[in-house]
């Protein structure tokens, strides 16, 4: 059985009705089953069935991702697969809503208290444009995506959804605090970069501030920034931030032209924001990196590995988000030459590179930690995720040349 951690309860958290509690651990369930159960069956179907009929009917064996999502989609073992795999996203949105809608005047006097304990700044601006490519879906099926509309500016619900939400689709992988990105950049740093002690950090596509806060513990004397194009996500960081006693600074603001100076910053960091970006907004984003920068400051991106490090049938598996999960640039930014990206936008090439920040959580099990609410460290079986292969988050990073 899975056994992972437990999310870490806090003040900006809905108090869970024991049906609600046990709606949203079969929605976590269902989601490991899908994911211990019936994907490995994909393979013998595929090498089986699948490939074979493909090979008749083109005269040629399936090469790439796209060959081979046109050999499976018709299949019905697939089919079954794909269907309760979007099924089991829906379920898991729709098991948290109840209690944030239960919750909602609750929460939005917690915010209130818990946003005057963070002694950071909180900036919205009265007037702002989300991209379209945030704002046109409901990215990976959340209802109301990450922006919302005009109505959400003030209200947190979407904050309270997605934690709580992304706790379950990660199956508690990503630690009580849902931060093992953050946490596994940080440790990396500790590891790699002993001597880079940055006074100013940026962390842009925030969210609620999973990923911002452990920079925040690493660096407690530094000025801790998150950005998101999400109002109700960077108030809910605000708040969330209060209630687990940090100061950190949260603003609405779009990662491909920010407000800050030129040269303010000494480092700049993202976690699994490229991919839900554009084509043309990525390039953007890395000239702001750039920009922001100062002299020798560093720019890190956690996200997804290139498509090139895997075999086809992993990328098409992958791929299944672009097609079933509302996300759209999830294959095609897998394809891009982000280290052409990073050069283009003058970051020093011999300083470019990817490479693989071991996750916190593991790191955590090996040592023994053991989460408050979690059963024994003994009996947790950790795999790396989708995300990790080969239980790492992969991290694009360059540095700004000292004479730019
Ligand atoms: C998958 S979430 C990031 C998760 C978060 N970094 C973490 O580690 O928990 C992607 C976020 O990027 C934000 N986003 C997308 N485009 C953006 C942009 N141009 N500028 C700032 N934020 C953006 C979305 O609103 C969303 O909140």
């Amino acid at each position: 059985m899975l056994n992972t951690f437990q999310q870490q309860f806090h003040a900006m958290l809905p108090s869970l009705s024991p049906e609600e509690a046990s709606r949203q651990e079969f929605a976590k369930s269902l989601k490991h089953f899908v994911q211990q159960g019936l994907l490995p069956g994909l393979t013998p179907v595929y090498e089986g069935r699948a490939a074979p009929e493909f090979a008749k009917k083109n005269a040629r064996a399936p090469q790439s991702r796209h060959d081979i999502r046109r050999a499976m989609v018709t299949d019905p073992y697939f089919r079954h697969y794909a269907a309760t795999n979007r099924i089991s996203q829906e379920m898991l949105w729709d098991s948290v809503i109840d209690s944030v809608e239960r919750e909602h005047d609750l929460l939005q006097s917690h915010a209130e208290e818990m946003s005057a304990r963070n002694t950071g700044k909180l900036v919205i601006p009265d007037e702002f444009e989300v991209p379209r490519y945030v704002s046109a879906l409901d990215i990976h099926c959340m209802p109301g995506g990450y922006a919302g509309d005009e109505s959400d500016r003030d209200d947190v619900s979407l904050g309270v959804l997605y934690d709580r939400g992304v706790y379950l689709y990660s199956m508690g992988y990503t630690g009580p605090h849902n931060d093992d990105m953050g946490r596994s950049v940080c440790n990396y740093l500790k590891r790699n970069m002993p001597e880079f002690k940055p006074k100013r950090i940026l962390d842009m596509g925030c969210t609620v501030g999973h990923s911002t806060l452990p920079y925040k513990e690493l660096f407690p004397e530094a000025e801790v920034w998150g950005i998101d194009v999400g109002g109700p996500m960077v108030r809910y960081a605000h708040a969330r931030a209060g209630a687990l006693g940090f100061n950190v600074n949260f603003a609405q603001m779009n990662a491909e032209h920010t407000d800050f100076e030129d040269g303010s910053f000494d480092l700049v960091v993202s976690h699994i924001l490229l991919h839900e970006t554009s084509g043309k907004a990525m390039p953007k984003i890395f000239e702001e990196c750039f920009r922001l920068l100062r002299p020798g400051g560093l720019m890190i991106h956690a996200d997804l590995p290139p498509f090139d490090l895997m075999d086809p049938f992993t990328q098409f598996i992958l791929d299944n988000e672009t097609y079933y999960n509302n996300e759209p640039f999830w294959g095609a930014m897998r394809d891009l030459d982000q280290i052409a990206l990073a050069r283009k936008a003058g970051f020093d090439p011999d300083t470019i590179r990817f490479d693989t920040a071991p996750m916190a959580v593991m790191e955590y099990a090996e040592a023994g930690y053991s989460a408050e609410s979690a059963t024994s460290v003994a009996e947790r079986e950790f795999t790396a995720g989708e995300f990790a292969p080969g239980g790492g988050w992969e991290v694009l990073i360059a540095q700004k040349g000292e004479a730019a």
